[in-house]
C-alpha cells in the first residue's frame, strides 16, 4: 500500500452498477504488445486494468443520464432532446445557436469549413490539441502556438499554465492581416491541462475585437477550467462554476465543445456561436457530413445525456471531488520522488519524461517506452505526449522534436476509486526505482499525420 497518507474525501456518489476490470499475467501482457506493434492503442482494452489512456468519452454516466437515456426521442429531425440541449447550452454559454456533433473533431472541422480556412490563412492558439491542428492544417491553414513560455517548464509553479502570450499575439496579429480565428484551449490539454485565467480570456477578447477575429473556445475542459479560477483567480471564489463558465463564454464569439470529457457523455460535441452567417454554413455542411441539424451525427438519447451532464458537471462537489482526485494522485507521485508536470491539472497528472528516462534521448521515444513498460509491468495504459505525438519529420530526413516528452496519466470522470489511485501511485513509484533498466524504442512504420493511433514500433533490445 502506499505510505502517501492523505485520504481523499468520500466521492459525491456512489455506486449503483459496476464494470469488472480482470489483471492478467505479465507473460500475456507482453505477447499483447508484441501483438499490438507495441503500439498502445492496439491493445484490446479488457487486458488493460487501469485505462488512463484518455479521460474522453469514459465517464461514468449518472442514473439521472441514464434516465434521459430511455427519454431519446429518435425522430430525424426536430427531436425535443435537440431543444433540451439547445436550451441548456444556451442557459450555460449565452451562445444562440447551438449545433450538435458527433465530437470534437468534427466540430473543428466544421469551423475550418465555414471560416474557409486555407493556405493564406494561418490560426491562432495557446496550444492545439493534435485532431485540432491536423484539421487546420489539413485546410492548408498556418498556425501559430502561443502558450507562456513558462508551459513548457515541468517545474515552473503557476496558477494559470494554460495562459496565451498577450504580447505576442499582439505582435503577430499586427504582422499578419490573416489571422481568421483565435482558438483558446481551456484547459490546455497539450500543456498537462492547465488552466487559462479570467484575466487573459479577457485580453484575448479584447485583442480580437479590436482587430475583428473571431475568437473560440475549445470548451473541451471548461467547467475544469471555470474551477480553477474560482480556486485561483482573485475575486471568484464566491462564483458559482456555471457563473463563472458563464463569463468566461461571454468573451468569446462562441466554442468547438468536445463533450466527451466535460460533457459527461461517452459521444457528443457541440459548435456554439452567435454569428448567424457561420452558423447557416455551418448547418449547410453538416447536413452534407454529420447528419440533419438538429442531431448532428448523435442519437436523440445522446443529446438528452449531454444535456443532463452539462449540468452535472458545473456541481461544485462534483468539481471539488475530480480535483481532489488528480491532486492525490499527482502529490501521491511527487512523494514517491517521481517527476511530474507542476502545477497538477485538470484531468491529467503527467510525468517529466525526460526527467524520468534522462538515459534515452528522443530518437528512441522515452515517453512512447513508458508507456509500454507500464502496461507490461502493471496493466496500466497511458498516453505519450511527445516525440511520437508531435515530432516532424525535417526535409532533410532529420526529426525536430516538440519541448516537452510527457506521458499523460488522464483520470476518466468518475471511474476510478482511491484504491486503483493508490495502486497506479505505487506502480509508478516502483517504476521509477527501477527507472534504470528501462530501454528505448524504434519506429519502424511511421504513417505521418496523427502517428500515434497507428505507427508501428520495436524494442531496442
Ligand atoms: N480538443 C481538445 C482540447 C481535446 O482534448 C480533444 C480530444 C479534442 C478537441 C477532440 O475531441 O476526441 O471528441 O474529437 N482529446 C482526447 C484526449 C482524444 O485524449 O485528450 P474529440
Amino acid at each position: 500500500m502506499t505510505d502517501f497518507c492523505k485520504r481523499l474525501p468520500p466521492p459525491p456518489f456512489k455506486i449503483k452498477v459496476i464494470e469488472p476490470i480482470k489483471m492478467i499475467t505479465r507473460q500475456e501482457r507482453k505477447m499483447i504488445l508484441e501483438n499490438a506493434s507495441y503500439n498502445i492503442f492496439n491493445i484490446p482494452a479488457e487486458k488493460v486494468f487501469i485505462d488512463l489512456l484518455t479521460d474522453s468519452g469514459t465517464s461514468a454516466m449518472s442514473d439521472y443520464q441514464w434516465a434521459g437515456i430511455m427519454l431519446g426521442d429518435e425522430a430525424y429531425a426536430q427531436c425535443k432532446n435537440f431543444f433540451n440541449l439547445e436550451k441548456i447550452v444556451q442557459e450555460i454559454t449565452g451562445y444562440k445557436y447551438v449545433i450538435p456533433t458527433h465530437q470534437g473533431r468534427a466540430a473543428e472541422n466544421l469551423i475550418c469549413y465555414a471560416l474557409d480556412l486555407n493556405e493564406t490563412k494561418m490560426v491562432i492558439s495557446n496550444q492545439f490539441f493534435d485532431t485540432t491542428l491536423a484539421n487546420i492544417e489539413t485546410s492548408g491553414a498556418k498556425t501559430r502556438e502561443l502558450v507562456i513560455s513558462e508551459a513548457f517548464n515541468t517545474s515552473i509553479n503557476l496558477d494559470f499554465k494554460g495562459n496565451m502570450n498577450i504580447q505576442l499575439l499582439e505582435n503577430i496579429i499586427r504582422k499578419n492581416n490573416n489571422v481568421a480565428m483565435i482558438l483558446l484551449t481551456i484547459t490546455n490539454n497539450t500543456g498537462g491541462g492547465q488552466p487559462v485565467s479570467m484575466h487573459n480570456i479577457s485580453e484575448v477578447s479584447k485583442i480580437a475585437k479590436k482587430h475583428k477575429i473571431p475568437f473560440f473556445f475549445d470548451a473541451a475542459r471548461f467547467a475544469e477550467n471555470s474551477y480553477f479560477i474560482k480556486l485561483r483567480e482573485k475575486n471568484y471564489e464566491n462564483f458559482k462554476p456555471r457563473e463563472i463558465a458563464k463569463k468566461m463564454f461571454s468573451y468569446a464569439d462562441g466554442c468547438l465543445m468536445s463533450a466527451k470529457k466535460d460533457g459527461l457523455v461517452n459521444i457528443g460535441g457541440f459548435i456554439g456561436l452567435n454569428n448567424e452567417e457561420l452558423a447557416r454554413k455551418i448547418k449547410e455542411r453538416m447536413v452534407v457530413v454529420e447528419g440533419f441539424p438538429t442531431y448532428g451525427g448523435l442519437a436523440g438519447r445522446d443529446l438528452e445525456a449531454l444535456a443532463r451532464g452539462l449540468l452535472e458537471v458545473l456541481e461544485e462537489d462534483y468539481l471539488s471531488y475530480r480535483y481532489q482526485q488528480l491532486q492525490y494522485l499527482g502529490k501521491g507521485l511527487e512523494h514517491k520522488n517521481v517527476p511530474i508536470l507542476i502545477p497538477i491539472g485538470g484531468h491529467s497528472v503527467n510525468i517529466d519524461v525526460r526527467k524520468f528516462l534522462p538515459h534515452i534521448p528522443q530518437s528512441e521515444f522515452p515517453g512512447w517506452s513508458l508507456t509500454l513498460v507500464l502496461y507490461e509491468l502493471y496493466g496500466i495504459r497511458a498516453v505519450e505526449i511527445g516525440s511520437v505525438m508531435f515530432a516532424h519529420k525535417q526535409e532533410d530526413g532529420t526529426w525536430r522534436f516538440p519541448p516537452l516528452d510527457l506521458v499523460r496519466l488522464a483520470l476518466p470522470r468518475r471511474v476510478y476509486s482511491q484504491e486503483h489511485l493508490n495502486y497506479i501511485i505505487d506502480s509508478i513509484g516502483e517504476l521509477y526505482e527501477n527507472r534504470d533498466k528501462i530501454k528505448g524504442i524504434k519506429m519502424i512504420y511511421d504513417p505521418g499525420i496523427l502517428r500515434h493511433f497507428t505507427a508501428k514500433f520495436q524494442p531496442i533490445i
